[in-house]
């Protein structure tokens, strides 16, 4: 609209400077153009406000970015095939999109590429790009979860909005990533530098998804007040619960094992390090499985897809790395699943 808006208020005062100008200017005076140039102008303040009433109708909303809370999606539906005309199947492609690169993923750390950020990058290739100090490294690459979020939130369908199971899955994506853009950067000790390229990644990542799950919630599903009591929902909510304290706990034991000013590496030990290397990314696992429960979509099914294909092999080389520096490692610590793996 504010297109339309531009080119008609350009065209006038066009008309309107240069008398040779194909608008207005060009008719000539009398009582003939003065009624001509009126019929136009009743014309384009028509076009004008058809444009902006069919912004505000549900089908052109899905589907195009006429208004400005289409502007925002505009690169988003660059790269969606055109011909999916609703908003749920345009975010349904992503998703299918995101499991399809999670497995690429897993595949490609599983074969060694071992993603350089932490105690990776310390002797990696400058091909990575230059290094970011790890706290602006941190908050820059999760912040878009919270901005894209609010705005999402502020500019929300209000009845979407009026369901409760909407607004408490929307608080626990939310509190998530409050904690980990805004709180985790600075209280970690001692973290390596981030290199650019691995910082853009996650970036991207946390653009899209923090896009998908929040445009979910607050435009495009509505979970019924029923839903609020399917067991799904509990029990979804009640994993979600564990693995954010599993994944605080654990985040929290591998600050303490640096006093202010160390770089070094310790043994951890204690909470679910008690059976597994990677106990901090068990608890992001188990958290976004139980994201996935509660919400019950194809998009929140792909969020916890991907964290398992992009942490567990993590978790597994963090694994190796310890058996390889420390001989008095524990001998029956998993990798990332206690008993199992
Ligand atoms: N959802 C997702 O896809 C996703 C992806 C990545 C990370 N995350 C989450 O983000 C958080 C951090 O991830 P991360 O990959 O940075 O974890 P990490 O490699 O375990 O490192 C976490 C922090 O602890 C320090 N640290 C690790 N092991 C240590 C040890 N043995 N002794 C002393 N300090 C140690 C690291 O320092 P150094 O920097 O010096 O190694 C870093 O500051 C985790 O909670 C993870 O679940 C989520």
């Amino acid at each position: 609209m504010g297109a339309v808006f531009y080119s008609t208020r350009r065209g006038a005062q066009h008309g309107k400077d240069d008398p040779h100008a194909g608008g207005d200017g060009a008719e000539g005076g009398g009582e003939r153009g003065r009624r001509r140039r009126r019929r136009r102008r009743r014309r384009r303040r028509l076009r004008v406000s058809t444009a902006g009433a069919a912004c505000h109708s549900n089908k052109v909303r899905a589907s195009s970015p006429c208004c400005g809370d289409g502007v925002r999606r505009t690169a988003l539906l660059a790269v969606i095939p055109k011909g999916l005309d609703t908003e749920e199947k345009q975010l349904a492609y992503v998703a299918t999109a995101m499991i399809y690169t999670g497995i690429a993923v897993f595949v490609i750390i599983m074969s060694g590429v071992r993603v350089v950020y932490g105690r990776y990058a310390t002797d990696c290739s400058w091909l990575w790009g230059f290094k970011i100090n790890a706290r602006i490294a941190w908050f820059l690459q999760e912040v878009p979860c919270v901005i894209i979020g609010m705005s999402n939130i502020l500019t929300a369908n209000h009845d979407v909005m009026q369901s409760t199971a909407n607004t408490i899955l929307l608080a626990l994506f939310m509190a998530h990533y409050v904690n980990r853009a805004l709180l985790y950067p600075w209280r970690t000790r001692g973290s390596k530098p981030t290199p650019l390229s691995v910082m853009l990644m996650a970036w991207l990542f946390c653009v899209v998804n923090g896009y998908m799950q929040t445009r979910m919630l607050t435009h495009v599903k509505k979970y019924e007040e029923s839903w609020f009591i399917d067991p799904r929902f509990g029990i979804g909510v009640t994993i979600f619960f564990c693995g954010m304290l599993i994944n605080f706990q654990s985040d929290d034991i591998l600050r303490r094992l640096r006093k202010p000013g160390e770089v070094g590496y310790k043994i951890p030990r204690g909470g679910m390090f008690r059976f597994v290397s990677g106990a901090n990314f068990l608890g992001e696992i188990i958290e976004w499985t139980g994201f996935a429960v509660a919400s019950w979509t194809l998009q929140s099914a792909a969020f916890a897809v991907f964290t398992f294909c992009n942490i567990a092999p993590r978790a597994y080389h963090h694994h190796l790395w310890y058996l390889s520096k420390f001989p008095d490692y524990p001998k029956r610590r998993k990798a990332v699943i206690p008993f199992i793996l």
